[in-house]
């Protein structure tokens, strides 16, 4: 009936609760990968609820083809917490990453007509559409799928050497995740960084930084770059900017904004008037109702909380990230993360790997010390009983 696309877990959850999910059993879980950093508020939040019950009674959609208050406040509300003038509203990370691609390379088009390729980093997670796949830096994804996008060129994470190499007059963009996620909360170097601006500034390519997963409060800023010494053209959100609704954006400043106009670029549900009163609820949540401003300190309190499984444990081999952006990363000699995932499913802990044998460790922003506490209590118990190979 459903496509094979995924291998899931034989748990059917049917309510949830701020970090608890029930399942139609009506066991309860604690959820410690927050539909891979989705659910910034945990689930059922009651601004998001109310915010959903009051805009359904009004309207759900009208497309692009109006003018859409909700949209307008929440894009003057991530405007006012940015340093971008623009934005545009989709559906998903992946597209509001087709977008920046498009942003590029119309302005490579704009300079000159052989102005077109992009550098990515390797190892990187962009989105599985044929576009954003071709600058994901990561084979398995990318090989039953080729011919990909074209004139892409990848280079290592952090080696500014190889970047100052490769980038000439005939790159239009470079994108990055400012810490990369999928592959294992893996952060970047402020230098290295500051060469890509320094790159892009040099040859006229826009800096993009993929903050799908990284953003919206979990490093403690609503935007990662808030807390880096560059700022980039082009940023793209999704995932917590909904909280749970689909809906993700691109903005941009200065010589990345008015790039686009009528006919370049559009969507159908995008930024419709229910997903942006949720978001703006969100919002309002994260920025004006101290969600975002409590991360770092509920952060390190996790972070010396894991730090302690490593003094415990052999096996854990690092503490890797930044407020709530944290990854456990697993000696893979002695313990697969899969199978740390898999046992800590058994005992109703909720957790999702990720590459270089991490797993990562993704509560809800808005959790309480008390249930950090009950997270790492309960892996800790899983580690206790993990078979070392
Ligand atoms: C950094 C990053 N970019 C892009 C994406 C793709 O987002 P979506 O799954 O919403 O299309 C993800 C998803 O995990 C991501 O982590």
């Amino acid at each position: 009936m459903l496509m094979n696309a995924y291998k899931r877990f034989p748990v059917n959850f049917v309510r949830g609760k701020g970090p608890f999910l029930y399942s139609d059993q009506n066991h309860e879980y604690i959820d410690c990968v927050s539909g891979i950093a989705v659910n910034c508020l945990g689930h059922s939040h009651p601004a998001m609820v109310q915010a959903a019950k009051e805009q359904s009674e009004k309207l759900f959609h009208i497309s692009n083809l109006y003018q859409n208050d909700m949209q307008t406040l929440l894009a003057q509300k991530l405007i006012r917490n940015s340093y971008h003038q623009q934005v545009f509203f989709c559906n998903s990370g992946t597209e509001a990453n087709e977008l920046a691609i498009k942003i590029v390379r119309k302005h490579g088009h704009n300079i000159a007509p052989n102005k077109t390729k992009i550098l990515y980093m390797k190892e990187s997670f962009h989105g599985r559409s044929t576009g954003a796949l071709a600058i994901t830096g990561q084979e398995k994804y990318q090989v039953d799928f080729r011919p990909l996008m074209g004139d892409v060129v990848e280079c290592e994470f952090n080696n500014i050497e190889m970047a100052k190499s490769l980038v000439n007059e005939d790159f239009c963009g470079i994108f990055i995740e400012p810490v990369q996620g999928e592959s294992g909360i893996r952060a970047v170097t402020s230098e290295f960084l500051q060469t890509l601006r320094e790159l892009a500034d040099q040859f006229n390519a826009l800096l993009v930084f993929d903050e799908i997963q990284c953003g919206m409060g979990r490093m403690g800023t609503l935007f990662a770059y808030q807390q880096m010494n560059v700022v980039p053209d082009v940023v793209t959100i999704a995932k917590a900017l909904g909280g749970g609704v689909p809906i993700a954006a691109c903005l941009t400043r200065e010589k990345a904004n008015n790039i686009i106009v009528p006919g370049d670029h559009g969507s159908t549900y995008g930024g419709n008037p229910f997903v942006c009163a949720i978001a703006h609820a969100v919002l309002t949540e994260l920025i004006d109702h101290g969600v975002v401003a409590a991360v770092e300190e509920r952060g390190s309190y996790t972070q010396k909380k894991l730090n302690l499984l490593k003094v415990k444990y052999p096996f854990v081999k690092e503490i890797r990230g930044k407020g709530l952006l944290l990854g456990i990363q697993f000696d893979e000699s002695m313990v697969k993360a899969s199978d740390v995932v898999n046992s800590a499913f058994e005992a109703r802990l909720l957790l999702v790997g990720a590459g270089d044998n991490v797993v990562r460790f993704f509560p809800p922003l808005n959790i309480s010390l008390d249930h950090i506490d009950a997270m790492v209590g309960r892996l800790e118990q899983v580690l206790d009983n993990i078979v070392i190979q």
